[in-house]
């Protein structure tokens, strides 16, 4: 069912609340792929009812990105849900979202702010504001569906860090539950924005996993130090492609690894022409 307003989605999740069933909440920006349907089936299997939301959020948006080109594909969306089992998606406007006239500056709206701390590094540092967007979308997105439980992918790894803290801080009874990155045989990690990817950026596009694969690979030799781990991402990488971040941090609260061990993540983000890309991989899994 494809509903576009708040007071629907309540009045329906308030029947199911009364019929003592669990909801899970998928939250998205559309444009499906495979990667959400591996969320979106994992909480179709552990929940009675699952509601996938699809809004192209502005506020997480920083000047000058993406925000008018990124993909809308609502009818396709709407179809893979079906597909899936998906009892409600819930596509609302921005209007709907924040209001008349939409105004979307913190000195208009309330907005939840995650701590400097976590959001002051990696993809937070080119992104300035861009997760006190996420955070404030997605405490909407709980206030009006209040799910059991909320699907969030570890390919925006930082992201999933930055929303367990912020349920955790605020108390929020709603479980998070992280699901794998899905990559394509190939190793590149299923994103939205690989849509903007020509084939030949594709092939270059590799690279990230190549990176990442190595130093897993070295790190299960032996390989500890990080800096040592580092160098090894060189040899892949040539003038197609433009280095943001390579860094080794702590999968809990995101502090730097000077030597790598079973809690560490490796966070890379690369631009291939205007496109940027991100991902991910755990040393162990823990
Ligand atoms: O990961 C995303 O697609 C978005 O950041 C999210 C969580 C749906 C909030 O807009």
């Amino acid at each position: 069912m494809l509903i576009h307003t708040i007071a629907e989605v309540r009045e329906q999740v308030k029947e199911w609340r009364k019929q003592g069933l669990s909801i899970g909440l998928v939250p998205t920006m559309g444009a499906l792929h495979d990667g959400h349907k591996s969320l979106i089936e994992k909480s179709v299997e552990k929940c009675d009812k699952t509601v996938v939301s699809v809004f192209v959020n502005p506020i997480q948006f920083c000047p000058g990105e993406d925000l008018d080109k990124y993909p809308r594909t609502l009818e396709a969306d709407e179809k893979l849900c079906n597909d899936a089992g998906v009892d409600i998606v819930f596509a609302p406007s921005p209007k709907e979202m924040y209001g008349e006239g939409h105004i979307l500056s913190n000195d208009f709206l309330t907005y939840v702010i995650p701590p400097y701390f976590y959001t002051d590094k990696l993809c937070g540092k080119s992104r300035v504001g861009h997760f006190d967007g996420v955070c404030t979308v997605v405490n909407k997105l709980f206030n009006i569906v209040q799910p059991d439980f909320a699907f969030f992918g570890e390919k925006d790894r930082q992201q999933l860090i930055i929303l367990k803290k912020m349920v955790k801080d605020l108390n929020i009874p709603i479980q998070i539950i992280p699901c794998p990155i899905v990559r394509e045989e190939s190793g590149l990690a299923l994103s939205s924005r690989n849509k903007y990817l020509s084939e030949n950026d594709k092939k270059e596009a590799l690279v990230l996993s190549k990176i990442l694969f190595n130093i897993k690979a070295c790190y299960e030799k032996g390989i500890k130090d990080c800096k040592l781990l580092h160098e090894t991402a060189f040899s892949y990488l040539n003038e197609h492609h433009s280095l943001e971040y390579l860094e080794f941090r702590d999968a809990d609260d995101l502090e730097e690894k000077k030597i790598a061990d079973k809690n560490t993540i490796v966070f890379i983000a690369l631009k291939i022409g205007d496109v940027r890309l991100i991902d991910n991989i755990a040393l162990e899994n823990v």
